[in-house]
């Protein structure tokens, strides 16, 4: 998993984009439920008066709080408090008490002083309780208080020691309260304070969700972006290292697994990219903030700890139970694929034999275990989402029923217990998130190993170090007592092979079925490497070049025609896409398909079924060798290529090639089953259980080679013969 973060590299910008994004948006939204929380209790209720610092006191308010500051508080007091005499007109519409009493208004603001504890007494003192406890009315306190010093001293005493069992939370909202009545009493519109509050704190709440949001949907965007544009060179990696691999390559990793790791499994690193980049980074960034911010709540902060090592442990199972199973199910889409394949492919084999209730059940027998094994998993994964949303109901009612308890006691304000909540279930969710993560790495793990095994196998024939540039003209071929194992096989299907074909001639193969013959031409355009000895064209070794080069030498036609999806035309460039119309009309001409190309409806254009299924096997076979003509080779090899057309076909055909190869003089590599099709030959290489029985002309042979007359014999009569 780690080396397909190599992938992301291209996309660093937009990497660090998504960083700097998910940072914002965690910032964003974590600031709400402070703000939430200050909106329920100064808003609400403490009527909008946040600030526990008196912005104006009406002057017997000063005066009696005087009574309990020092001289320097006092000092202190005048300093930053400015005395509006009653009837000024300057700032009564802010508080309509002046006109008729003297108001004092905080001008200069000094962080240092504080007289609270002084206005506190005072508010206390003017309470009810005060009075009736004292049974006279506070303008009779102060004026006793004023004349007997002693009985000030007990009352401050008295004052501060009720005080200090205050908590700075309880002190703060008495402070707010008495700050609230005091307000009222200068005539303030409370109400118009709280709107003023409450709209300021929400405008800026809207604002914040708003950039959040945009924040989220750029991360998003750009890491849609990044996880599609990796997952496309992964892609084009793959197939291109798919394209060099050798038929040894092929058959070790078969061609359903090679599609299901280039389409499967890399839509799977696709979407755990895309959502790593957007949560990995962005759960843990949360978590910990939130959990940052929840620690400041003592008391209430292990509660999570226990509900998260629950979840821990749930996810452990769920983990442990679920990632085998991932495992399992990338291999059965394997097998899902091969089976598919090979019915949909050889559909009119099994109508054939009336094989289809077989074949269901092959079939249904797979998608059974994969349909079962998708259930477990998902079954399990369905199931975590309930557990989640039960523990977050449970711990909300934990933390309302403890918090409640605070707010009796005065520790806490019901806007905190607020936005404790709704970190906790941050907290709690980012948790989840990252656990999530956590499953869907491992399986996606399971798909990075398949595709960097593809990724990284070296394919068994590769270009040299060094290459060496093959001469410009034809050059003769020639095999040096090459023997040739197949990867994996016990015996050899080739031994000791030596012979040459010469530029201009036709070097001809007969044998019986699998003598060999295939196998042998095959080492030419490099399909295997020989296992001994050595092939050379002219002086150099075939495998001291580059295979484009070597292979830009060979117009091969394969022994099982093969045609692409598209026109006939687009099939005969695949060999040259620039190749003149001449060029295109002399290969349909001496391929003998000029005749029905031109009796299709739409002729060259005429389009070309996947896999060629939409002509005849002669036809493919007569366009094959069409699309080598194109490509004006110095060498040919047609393996087995004429053996599906009819005899004169065969032989118009070699006729007309034979007198192109002379202008050309191409060297013409032909392996077949009929000995018509070969009489003609230079030289006829005679193959019998990967060996060589006899080298020579048809004549020669006749002679001498006991395994060729057989040949002959069998096929031809004694006149044809003779
Ligand atoms: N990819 C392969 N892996 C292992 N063995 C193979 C492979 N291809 C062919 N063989 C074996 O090599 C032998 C020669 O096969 P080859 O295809 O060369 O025969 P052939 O002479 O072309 O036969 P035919 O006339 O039927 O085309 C056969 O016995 C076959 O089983
Ligand atoms: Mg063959």
């Amino acid at each position: 998993m780690i080396k397909a973060l190599r992938y992301l590299k291209p996309f660093w910008l937009s990497v660090i984009a998504i960083i700097v994004l998910t940072f914002a948006q965690v910032q964003f939204e974590l600031a709400l439920p402070d703000y939430m929380s200050g909106i329920v209790t100064y808003g609400i209720q403490y009527s909008g008066i946040s600030d526990p610092v008196p912005q104006a006191l009406r002057a017997s308010t000063a005066e009696h709080m005087f009574l309990f500051m020092s001289e320097e508080e006092q000092e202190q007091f005048q300093k930053s408090y400015t005395l509006y005499p009653s009837g000024s007109t300057e700032m009564a519409d802010l508080y309509p008490a002046m006109k008729s009493e003297d108001v004092y208004v905080l001008s200069s603001p000094d962080s240092s002083a504080d007289f609270s504890s002084s206005f506190l007494i005072v508010s206390m003192l003017e309470s009810e309780p005060a009075a009736e406890m004292s049974g006279m009315d506070s303008q009779a306190l102060y004026t006793m208080l004023e004349t007997n010093p002693e009985m000030k001293e007990t009352i401050l005493s008295k004052v501060s020691e009720q005080l200090s069992s205050y908590t700075e939370e309880n002190q703060k909202s008495a402070s707010l309260l008495a700050l609230k009545n005091e307000y009222a009493a200068l005539g303030m519109n409370i109400e118009s304070l709280q709107n003023q509050y409450i709209l300021k704190e929400g405008l800026m709440m809207l604002l914040i969700t708003f950039l959040g949001s945009l924040c989220a949907v750029g991360s998003s965007f750009l890491s849609s972006r990044t996880a599609t544009g990796a997952c496309r060179n992964m892609r084009a990696d793959v197939f291109r290292r798919v394209e060099s691999f050798s038929s040894e390559e092929f058959s070790r990793f078969s061609t359903a697994s090679l599609i299901t790791r280039t389409t499967n499994d890399i839509q799977q690193i696709q979407q755990v990219i895309n959502m790593s980049l957007r949560v990995v980074l962005f759960a843990p960034f949360m978590g910990l903030t939130s959990l940052f911010k929840v620690m400041r709540y003592k008391g209430m902060a292990n509660i999570l700890g226990w509900v998260l090592l629950v979840i821990v442990i749930l996810m452990t199972i769920t983990f442990v139970m679920t990632l085998p199973k991932f495992r399992l199910i990338q291999k059965l889409v394997d097998r899902l694929n091969l089976v598919t394949r090979e019915q949909l492919s050889g559909m009119l084999v099994i109508r054939a034999f009336n094989n289809q209730e077989v074949e269901e059940k092959r079939f249904d027998d797979v998608n059974r275990e994969i349909t079962s094994v998708n259930i477990f998993v998902n079954r399990m994964l369905a199931t975590i989402m309930p557990a989640m949303t039960f523990l977050m109901s449970f711990i909300s009612v934990l933390i309302i029923w403890s918090a409640s308890r605070q707010i009796d006691l005065g520790t806490m304000q019901i806007g905190d217990m607020m936005a404790f909540l709704q970190y906790a279930i941050h907290v709690l969710m980012s948790f989840m998130i990252v656990a999530v993560i956590f499953i869907m790495i491992p399986r996606s793990s399971v798909s990075a190993t398949r595709i960097f095994e593809v990724l990284e196998t070296e394919p068994m024939i590769h270009d040299p170090n060094d290459p060496k540039t093959l001469p410009q003209e034809n050059q003769p071929i020639t095999f040096h007592d090459v023997s040739f194992r197949y990867p994996n096989a016990e015996e050899s299907v080739l031994r000791h092979i030596s012979f040459e074909a010469n530029p201009g001639e036709t070097v001809a193969f007969i044998g019986s079925t699998g003598s060999g013959k295939s196998t042998l031409v095959n080492l030419i355009p490099r399909f295997f490497d020989v296992t001994e000895g050595s092939i050379t064209y002219g002086n150099t070794d075939i495998r001291d070049v580059r295979q484009s080069d070597l292979r830009d030498r060979i117009g091969y036609v394969p022994q099982k025609g093969i045609l692409f999806s598209g026109t006939i035309e687009s099939n005969l460039r695949y060999a040259d896409e620039a190749a003149s119309p001449e060029m295109i009309l002399q290969a349909l001409d001496v391929s003998q398909s000029k005749e029905f190309v031109d009796r299709m409806p739409k002729g060259i254009q005429e389009p070309v079924a996947q896999g060629g299924t939409n002509v005849s096997g002669g036809q493919k076979q007569r366009l094959s060798i069409a699309r080598a003509l194109v490509k004006d080779p110095q060498v040919y090899i047609f393996d087995d290529a004429f053996s599906a057309l009819d005899y004169a076909t065969d032989a118009k055909l070699r006729e007309a090639l034979n007198r192109l190869v002379e202008k050309t003089k191409a060297t013409v590599l032909i392996v077949a089953q009929r000995i018509s099709t070969i009489r003609h030959a230079d030289k006829i290489i005679v193959l019998d259980n990967g060996e060589i029985t006899g080298i020579g002309t048809h004549d020669a042979l006749m002679k001498n080679c006991s395994v060729y007359q057989e040949i002959a014999l069998s096929q031809l009569s004694e006149e044809e013969l003779a």
